[in-house]
């Protein structure tokens, strides 16, 4: 007997139709109640020339059942059992949850779909699991979890990138055919973030109807969306499995990683808003609840050049600038003069630091600034102490030679004696030193990734979470950055035992704010790292000016990248006043709910953030303007009936270029109502390419 089943949210709802199979008919707009007539309501007509049957679009769709597009699930046992047809045998119902259990009795298997629809965010998470019941092993080739969409939802959001260049979008339309990508770089990689949104037709940040997903996986993946030829589309994700990455013998299941979903009517910003409030109260946790410490990092300071009286001497001046945190990137351990040798010798070079360590970081200490240092314990150089000794740790196949990468090696993490050698060094480095923060770094992609032969990206990035587990539990007062060559591992999963990234190795401005805004959709500010840069950005020759550099890092995790020492008095003092800038709005950058305006310039972004009071908005030029008048900034999130006083806080000093008088608003603090704000706007002035400004609008 078919029945329905109903989970609502705050705005949401998910309307599943149970019969032998089970399937989703409506993922959006909250219904208040489900009437009884909507069973014979949403039964669909057999069309001509096709199977006699109705196929669902089920839970996991099954080619045995007559799905022709991407099964959820693929597999063997010796060339049997590769189409199952599953049948829901129970279904438990709790407040925010469902959960079905499936079994194909005929191919041995069974099956459970677990599905929670976060009240207060209306995030969806589905995540499937299978069981071998047979006597004989069974070859596991695929298992995603799929989410339909409604017809109306007709256009792509997809992101791309690389290195010093992750999370560029790009919009598809979604009518026919679709989009499919892999990932098989064995980390989540700057190419193929996982993640994607789905819309009505011409969605946009503050409008149509939106479906956001994103894959909690760390690894190789697979993600797709597609149109059938019925018009039917859906959305899937998983694991992308090499052949024999996954044998289940009698008893061993597998899990798919866990597939987040969002729905908003209210266009991008709906559903990164909900993903942001998700990620902070069920993904991300801080040790200790305070305010994110303002960053100094070496790298691109001084590199390999490691004098501990320099580094005293450059925390000295980030202290004068308002770091709160001193970060020793790479070049401090044994033999790590360049970027060739000695990764897995996790030993302080005493030649380096004849003193020790421990000078430095009580200096940094004293100076009342946390300190932290760079590891990436997952690599091995080949001269390296490490490799000399255990050749065989590296993550590879026998009989081949495989690539380097920064001419570097992966280590088997699923290999024990490797696994604990890592987990000692790491302990003994936290447990030695005061450090209070790991920036975990991640090189190179994985190829070649065998253990004892078998494929093993799936055991390695399981081994990866338990490394950072087991230390965590540890030290659970240290906190730790997921960095990858920058934006190359950015994902859920990793955020649940990390607690900021590294959103890219490109430190210029005006890049960063393209990547910093693909990033924003998923994440929020408080975990994106977003630095001060020298005036001549290392990745591309660019210069920026105080203005731009500063701007751009205030409104993540920020910090500063470079040598404060040889830093003009000008340049100490821009550092200066942005750093006090951000902590003077942190707590609403860190807390509040973020928001992207649309502008009519394409060359211009405005975002943003409020609380129930106040807003903070920043505009940025990229370019040179489309028009010679910026058209006024209409301001869509403010209440209608609310008084604001609205203020100029920054804005570039230099002279401008393109603008002869300024609106003399600028220097006065005016008050306007909600309504004045959302249709008649705000003049802006004439913002030169590559700088910005920052509003606030306090409720009076
Ligand atoms: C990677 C990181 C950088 C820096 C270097 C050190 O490229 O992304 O931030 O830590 O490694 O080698």
């Amino acid at each position: 007997m078919s029945q329905i089943l109903h989970l609502t949210s705050e705005r949401c709802s998910l309307v599943i139709k149970v019969d032998r199979n089970a399937e989703i008919i409506h993922w959006g707009n909250r219904i208040s109640q489900i009437d009884e007539d909507l069973l014979l309501a949403t039964e669909r007509p057999v069309s001509q020339a096709r199977l006699d049957v109705d196929v669902p679009l089920s839970l996991v769709p099954e080619m045995g059942a007559g799905h022709f597009n991407a099964p959820g699930i693929e597999g063997h046992r010796d060339r049997s059992a590769w189409a199952p047809v599953f049948k829901v045998v129970a279904v438990e119902q709790g407040e925010q949850q469902l959960v079905f259990q499936l079994e194909d009795q005929t191919a041995q298997l069974l099956m459970s779909v677990n599905i929670e629809l976060d009240y207060a965010t209306d995030v969806l998470k589905k995540q499937v699991s299978i069981t071998n019941i047979g006597e004989q092993p069974y070859q596991l080739g695929k298992l995603s979890c799929t989410l339909p969409l409604p017809q109306h939802a007709v256009e792509l959001m997809t992101f791309h990138g690389r290195w010093s260049r992750e999370f560029q979008t790009q919009r598809l339309s979604f009518s026919h055919g679709g989009f499919m990508q892999e990932n098989r770089r064995g980390r989540t990689s700057h190419e193929n973030f996982p993640g994607m949104f789905v819309g009505s037709k011409g969605f946009s940040e503050q409008q149509g109807q939106v479906w956001g997903v994103k894959l909690a996986w760390s690894g190789n993946h697979q993600l797709r969306a597609d149109v059938k030829s019925d018009g039917r589309r859906f959305v899937q994700a998983g694991e992308l499995l090499l052949a024999g990455e996954v044998v289940l013998e009698k008893g061993e299941s597998y899990s798919s990683p866990e597939f987040y979903g969002c729905f908003s009517n209210s266009g991008l910003n709906g559903v990164s808003e909900r993903f942001h409030k998700y990620v902070r109260e069920n993904i991300v946790s801080f040790p200790v609840d305070k305010p994110r410490p303002v960053h100094l990092n070496t790298w691109e300071g001084i590199y390999f050049d490691h004098r501990p009286e320099y580094i005293q001497e450059m925390a000295t001046e980030a202290a004068e600038i308002g770091v709160e945190r001193f970060i020793i990137d790479d070049g401090w351990f044994v033999g790590r003069d360049g970027e060739r040798t000695a990764l897995g010798d996790w030993y302080l070079d005493e030649t380096k630091y004849p003193d020790g360590l421990e000078p430095v970081i009580a200096h940094v200490n004293k100076l009342g600034m946390e300190f932290g240092l760079w590891v990436e314990p997952e690599m091995i150089s080949e001269d390296s102490m490490l490799y000399r000794a255990h050749p065989d740790w590296v993550l590879g196949l026998e009989g081949y030679h495989q690539p380097s990468g920064r001419w570097q090696y992966v280590l088997d993490l699923q290999n024990d004696d490797c696994f604990n050698y890592l987990f000692e060094r790491l302990n003994d480095l936290l447990t030695r030193y005061n450090i209070s923060y790991l920036k975990w770094d991640m090189n190179r992609e994985l190829v070649q990734p065998g253990h004892q032969g078998s494929p093993a990206v799936h055991g390695q990035t399981k081994a990866l979470y338990r490394l950072v587990d087991q230390l965590l539990a540890a030290h659970p007062e240290v906190e730790i950055e997921s960095c990858s060559s920058g934006g190359g591992r950015i994902d859920f999963e990793i955020l649940k035992r990390t607690h900021r990234f590294w959103a890219s190795d490109c430190n210029d401005a005006l890049e960063r704010q393209t990547i910093q805004r693909g990033m924003s959709y998923f994440f929020p500010p408080e975990v994106m790292g977003a630095h001060i840069g020298p005036d001549e950005a290392h990745t591309t020759r660019r210069c920026h000016h105080i203005n731009m550099r500063g701007m751009t890092a205030l409104s993540g995790h920020m910090g500063v990248e470079l040598d404060p020492v040889r830093a003009s008095d000008e340049d100490k003092a821009g550092f200066k006043r942005y750093i006090a800038l951000h902590k003077q709005y942190r707590q609403l950058l860190h807390s509040g709910r973020s928001f992207r305006l649309d502008t009519h310039d394409e060359r211009q972004h405005v975002y943003g953030v409020t609380d129930e009071n106040d807003l903070l908005i920043t505009v940025c030029q990229l370019a040179m303007p489309d028009h010679a008048l910026p058209a006024p900034l209409r301001i869509s999130c403010v209440e209608p009936d609310a008084r604001y006083k609205v203020t100029l806080v920054e804005m570039p000093e230099t002279s401008f270029q393109l603008m002869k008088q300024r609106p003399s608003w600028l220097d006065k603090t005016l008050i306007l109502t909600g309504d004045n704000l959302r249709e008649v706007g705000l003049t802006l002035p004439i913002l030169d390419p590559e700088s910005a400004l920052l509003l606030s609008l306090e409720r009076i």
